[in-house]
């Protein structure tokens, strides 16, 4: 029955590619000629998409949009080929790249882009609506001291919108420029006669390109914003941060289209209850990588946060059972957080899991190493697991830390407060090493942590003044840090 249909398909839809497109067939100049094995060109190219088609449709088949399919541009005279002959040169002699890198005026920002803003670059800054991205970059516009505008245009706040927030945020700076606009071309007249050191576009999904007839934020818009930006940056100079949110509704696609494009893509992030924003690099052609940025929302703006793992552990309660401090690494660098759990008597029927920071699954499945591995009796209780000030735990040498915790939870008794803890669990419950345990250790001994449970083999890397407990197994973790008996409770 299978074979039956795949042939009815074949007979009716297989038939049109097979079908030449309209014009010169195989063998003449259009087909590439010259003996070359040339893709036949396709004659209809949907706007939305991009999708191909040899045959003119009313609805695309790629994204389903109705009259949208177009005819195909020619292909560049003389298929691409250059009046000069291609060289390749000795990597060697080739001048590095010039120029002064740009202080932005926020140093957090400057970190992550590797020491501040490259001239010529594109920058994507991304990240969900309402998490800080105008506030971020309004205040960058405000404190770059450069002597020269810094051009801010708007596609979603009236000019007097920005002046209030400006005026909140203390960034009404005498060099800084706004306007309202939404068309490439109008920004590229913008540069052309304000020659700005910065140019900030907000956002990717309010742009359009002059020649594109499809709406803001389609797929197509966004590649040919792009590539204006693109053009504008590299041509004139002027560095350009472009604003791109990420929704779960499918916007994602416009910022995620744009990641090869662009030289730099930075993501900022934030949990909507907590004041904490971490900027990252996931892409940065002039740096690394593994620099984050920490910042605090608050009524007057975003505040750099120097020593986030301080204020994370601001609030902690010693002495409280369920409370765990380990070390995660955030980029390069070490952050001090608190995981706290809790378990409780289902409130009816089977026992559920929560967790805030940390995936639910890794959660059931670190109460099945304590359960099998450690004998604690706690599959039947109502488990919940939170990492404390809003951040994500994503590592797997935080493992440890919430078994701790749990465990701490479960049997009432408290973990010592001047202990921190690493170490990734297997589900045999051995205790696993983590990267740059060293690094981790000393910013634990900087914030006057005393004492520090870590995988074996770890005491090379431990600073002075911290004392060491390495533990093999889950089951050792716990008979030292809650006492004797407490594997088997
Ligand atoms: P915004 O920068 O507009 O977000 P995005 O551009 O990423 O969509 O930030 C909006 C949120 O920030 C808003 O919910 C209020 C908050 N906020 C403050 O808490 N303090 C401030 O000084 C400002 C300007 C905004
Ligand atoms: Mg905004």
């Amino acid at each position: 029955m299978e074979e039956g249909a795949g042939a009815g398909r074949h007979g009716t839809l297989g038939l049109a590619p097979l079908m030449p497109p309209r014009g010169p067939g195989p063998g003449t100049e259009a087909w590439g000629g010259g003996g070359r094995v040339a893709r036949p060109r396709s004659a209809f190219v949907c706007a939305g998409c991009g999708h191909e088609s040899a045959r003119w449709m009313g609805r695309c088949p790629g994204c389903g949009e109705w009259n949208t399919m177009a005819v195909a541009p020619d292909p560049p005279a003389g298929g691409g080929a250059a009046a000069e002959p291609a060289v390749a040169r000795l990597l060697r002699d080739v001048a590095p790249l010039e120029g002064e890198r740009l202080a932005s005026g926020v140093g957090e920002f400057d970190r992550v882009l590797g020491g501040g803003i490259v001239p010529g670059s594109l920058i994507l800054l991304g990240g969900d609506p309402g998490v800080g991205k105008s506030t971020l970059l309004l205040q960058v516009a405000g404190r770059m001291g450069c002597g020269r505008p810094i051009l801010y245009v708007s596609g979603e706040e009236s000019v007097a919108q920005m002046r209030t927030r400006a005026e909140r945020l203390g960034a009404l700076a005498p060099h800084l420029l706004v306007a309202a606009e939404s068309g490439t071309d109008r920004v590229e007249a913008l540069c052309e006669r304000h020659r700005p050191a910065l140019a900030i576009l907000d956002s990717v999904q309010t742009m359009r390109h002059p020649d594109c007839p499809l709406p803001p934020g389609s797929p197509v818009q966004i590649r040919e914003v792009a590539a204006a930006l693109l053009q504008l940056a590299k041509e004139r100079g002027v560095p350009v941060v472009l604003v791109g949110h990420v929704t779960k509704a499918g916007l994602l696609a416009g910022p995620r289209l744009l990641e090869h494009a662009v030289d730099v893509v930075l993501l900022f992030e934030g949990e909507r209850f907590s004041p904490f924003r971490i900027l990252r690099a996931l892409k940065n052609r002039f740096g690394s990588t593994q620099e984050i940025g920490v910042f605090a929302m608050e009524g007057a703006g975003l505040r750099e946060v120097a020593d986030p793992s301080q204020i994370l552990l601001a609030e902690r309660a010693t002495g409280v059972p369920g409370s765990v401090v380990t070390v995660t690494l955030e980029g390069r660098r070490p952050l001090l957080c608190e995981v706290q759990a809790l378990l409780a008597p289902p409130s009816f029927g089977t026992a559920r899991r929560t967790a805030a920071g940390i995936e639910t699954a890794r959660l059931a499945l670190l109460l099945a190493v304590l359960e099998r591995r450690a004998r604690l009796r706690c599959s039947h209780l109502d488990a919940y697991l939170k990492v404390a000030g809003g951040v994500r735990l994503e590592e797997p040498a935080a493992d440890l830390a919430c078994a701790l915790a749990l465990a701490s939870a479960l049997t009432d008794r408290p973990v010592p407060g001047d202990t921190a803890v690493c170490g990734e669990l297997g589900l045999g419950g051995e205790v696993r090493g983590v990267p740059r345990l060293g690094e981790r250790l000393a910013e634990a001994r900087r914030l006057g942590f005393r004492r520090a449970v870590v995988p074996p083999g770890a005491l090379a890397e431990a600073p002075s003044g911290l004392e060491i407990r390495a533990v093999r197994s889950v089951a050792e973790a716990l008979s030292a840090v809650l006492g004797a008996g407490a594997a088997e409770l």
